[in-house]
């Protein structure tokens, strides 16, 4: 497992989570699996443990040899190794500096790490069966097994996978790097490396996995579409029956209110009385009123134009103006909503609340303590929250996009069955209204509304099932690898 995120050591966003999540459950399948990613300046050394056992490695790039140690530790029994090089990871970001910029010398930086893992693993003597990349930053890694290690004793064998957890993001950098990352010219072409003059490390690896999945099977049509794709449709549609959705899972052992310890209390589907206690404490937390009676409408997320919170901050005057409600809203980002949303409660003292950064204690309060849970995404190729508020009995207000659409499912009020409220139009009015009938249907119809929340809690999303799915996808890569 090659990624530039794993929990518990480094996370970001949902990618982090699921090249965890994943790992462990393989492992648990019986895989002996390996994780490799960068050793940030931020990964503390001491607490996790990490040591090295392999001398350093002589790693050779395109025009030049670099070096770097390797360090190893073990989680869950799943053992990780860390690439260190102070030059490239000696750094207080992951992608970007605190000005959300990109660090200009990203392609060099994570075609090392791809270049640094396979020669780690060949140091190792581990003849993997397949390597399996995630997202732009180690997605050159199926083109460098191919370039480099066709006829390797240890890696000629192994075959690639490539995971799509966002198309939005595709390693988009100038020309000037190609030749450090030793792709070879040729590979420098349109339907490879090349866009518009410049390297997009997403494109190349889209060509040369041996099989390649998205998130989840709504976001992997939306991708194919000139829209989801953001251009890269046509070139994941020319890899054919190689290209599948699969969705994320969730880790049960962090995010499930029968045994999560962070949260005031703990609750399930047959007893939900903790829920109440901990709708209580949220609202004191966040200075809301305390009251049991006014649902209260949460959201946790990136502040980025993905997860339209913009929609919401046009929404939300006219939401606490027309309706009996509460909102409370857990996140960092763009400066703008930041401020827009720090500044929302002292305009709507008691009824609104908000904290700016990022916390995963409140997380799970706010999973756990919420009546709904707001994620109104322009796109998600799979999202990770709604799933985590599903089983803490929170029924998401979702749009109806990517995985989003594959976990929630409609509410019917005639029936009362589903687990969720979906949108489709990406507007104000659309985020109003549905948390309008979320909202009608606390007071209205709470028989239907707790018949959601048991049926939400019920469902399965574990790592178990999406480990399996992706043992087939292996065995597929491996079968197929020219
Ligand atoms: P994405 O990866 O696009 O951000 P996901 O829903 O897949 O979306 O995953 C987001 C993850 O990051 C979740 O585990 C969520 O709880 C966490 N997260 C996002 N923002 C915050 C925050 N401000 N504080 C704590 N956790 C956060
Ligand atoms: C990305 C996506 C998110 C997904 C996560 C894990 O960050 O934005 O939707 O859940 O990856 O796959």
């Amino acid at each position: 497992m090659l990624a530039s995120e794993c929990v518990p050591y480094v996370k970001v966003g949902g990618l982090g989570d699921a090249v965890g999540g994943l790992s462990k459950a393989l492992r648990a399948a019986g895989h002996e699996v390996l994780v490799v990613v960068p050793k940030y300046a931020a990964i503390d050394t001491a607490r996790w443990g990490l040591r090295s056992t392999v001398a350093p490695l002589g790693v050779w790039m395109g025009n030049r040899e670099e070096w770097c140690a390797a360090h190893q530790t073990v989680h869950d029994e799943v053992p990780c190794w860390f690439i260190e090089s102070e030059k490239y990871f000696g750094r207080p970001g992951v992608y970007h500096d605190r000005e959300f910029r990109d660090y200009g010398d990203n392609a060099r930086r994570f075609g090392f790490l791809c270049r640094a893992g396979l020669q780690l693993l060949r140091a190792l003597g581990f003849a993997a069966d397949v390597v399996h990349a995630h997202d732009w930053p180690t997605a050159a890694a199926a083109a460098y097994l191919k370039v480099w290690h066709w006829d390797d004793a240890t890696l000629g064998r192994t075959a690639s996978i490539l995971t799509i957890h966002n198309a939005a993001h595709q390693g988009i950098y100038g020309a000037e790097a190609y030749a450090y990352l030793g792709l070879q010219p040729g590979n420098f072409s349109p339907g490879r490396f090349e866009d518009h003059g410049r390297i997009n490390l997403l494109k190349g690896g889209i060509a040369f996995a041996d099989a390649l999945n998205a998130v989840s099977p709504t976001y992997a049509r939306e991708t194919l579409g000139p829209i989801g794709g953001n251009g890269l449709g046509p070139y994941l549609a020319a890899r054919g029956d190689r290209y599948t959705g699969i969705l994320n899972g969730v880790d049960y052992d962090e995010w499930d209110p029968a045994v999560d310890r962070r949260i005031p209390a703990r609750f399930t589907r047959e007893d939900l009385s903790g829920k109440a206690e901990c709708k209580r404490e949220l609202q004191r937390r966040m200075n809301l009123e305390a009251d049991p009676a006014i649902p209260l409408v949460a959201s946790v997320c990136r502040f980025v134009d993905q997860k339209g919170m913009d929609l919401v901050a046009q929404a939300i005057d006219g939401i606490l103006d027309q309706m009996r409600v509460q909102f409370a809203v857990l996140g960092s980002g763009e400066k703008g909503l930041e401020s827009f949303f720090a500044k929302l409660p002292e305009r709507r003292p008691g009824r609104a609340a908000s904290w700016i950064g990022y916390d995963e204690d409140l997380a799970h309060w706010i999973e756990a303590g919420a009546d709904f849970f707001l994620m109104p995404s322009r796109f998600e190729p799979c999202g990770l929250n709604q799933i985590y508020s599903l089983r803490y009995g929170t029924p998401p207000i979702a749009r109806a996009t990517g995985g989003l659409n594959d976990t929630v499912e409609q509410y019917d009020e005639r029936t009362g069955t589903g687990t969720g409220f979906k949108f489709d139009a990406l507007t104000p009015r659309a985020v109003h209204d549905t948390v309008g009938w979320a909202v009608s249907t606390f007071y209205d119809r709470p028989e239907h509304l707790q018949h959601m929340r048991r049926e939400g809690m019920s469902r399965e999303f574990s790592w178990a099932r999406t480990a399996r799915e992706y043992e087939a996808l292996y065995e597929r890569a491996r079968a197929r690898r020219p």
